[in-house]
């Protein structure tokens, strides 16, 4: 079987930006900052009232290939195939997202964090998960013990990831990218501090292609 795009393009970045924001203005600053650190392929997350108008001022940018995070809901999920969401991620596994995902042709990417969730979504016919909430969930020695008994799953760790813990993930086979919003901190992001968030996001480069 072929990887979805969206998989192949996050196994060349192997770092996934998490951007949780709905300021407007912040579109062309923030696309320039992330395109001068090749990581093309980010994750929006559905957290605020105006995150799908967010999303959407990303994902017109044909530079970058925009997903949808913290879907919760088939409805939600639609609402962001709409506003231009290239692949979804829930923080665990939610039948209806799955419907729509495939219904409209969209990778699909759940959370897990225990063998019996990896099992389920297995089961569905899932095979690009989510580990989430990574660092309390058991960090990378939880993710090599489940992937020695799911050998085909590809995993992307994200949740309280760091800048120094980055690497510790990255060297895990089996991990196609680590997600998280460290290299676009919120309080950078609030305060259009783009010098922050170049830094930030230039030393995960680093650090992805160092691992
Ligand atoms: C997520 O939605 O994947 C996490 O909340 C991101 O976690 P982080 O902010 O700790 O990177």
């Amino acid at each position: 079987m072929h990887d979805h795009s969206v998989v192949v393009g996050l196994r060349k970045q192997r770092i996934l930006p998490l951007i949780t924001s709905d300021d407007m203005t912040l579109g062309a600053e923030l696309i320039d900052a992330l395109v001068a650190s090749m990581l093309t392929t980010v994750e929006v997350t559905l957290r605020r009232p105006g995150s799908l108008d967010f999303l959407s001022s990303l994902a017109t940018s044909a530079r970058l290939e925009v997903g949808a995070g913290t879907v919760m809901s088939g409805s939600q999920a639609k609402r962001a195939i709409s506003h231009g969401a290239s692949f979804l991620i829930s923080p665990g596994y939610s039948a209806e997202v799955h419907h729509v995902a495939t219904t409209f042709d969209r990778l699909y990417i759940p959370g897990v964090a225990t063998a019996t969730e990896l099992m389920q979504a297995l089961n569905k016919g899932v095979r690009v998960v989510k580990f989430f909430p990574a660092a309390t969930a058991g960090g990378p020695d939880a993710i090599r013990a489940l992937a020695a008994v799911a050998p085909a799953v590809q995993w992307i760790p994200t949740g309280g990831i760091t800048a120094e813990s980055v690497v510790d993930y990255l060297r895990i086979p089996e991990v196609v990218a680590v997600g998280g919003s460290w290299m676009i901190p919120s309080d950078a992001l609030h305060a259009q501090d783009f010098a922050t968030i170049r830094g930030a996001l230039g030393s995960a480069r680093r650090s992805a292609e160092n691992n």
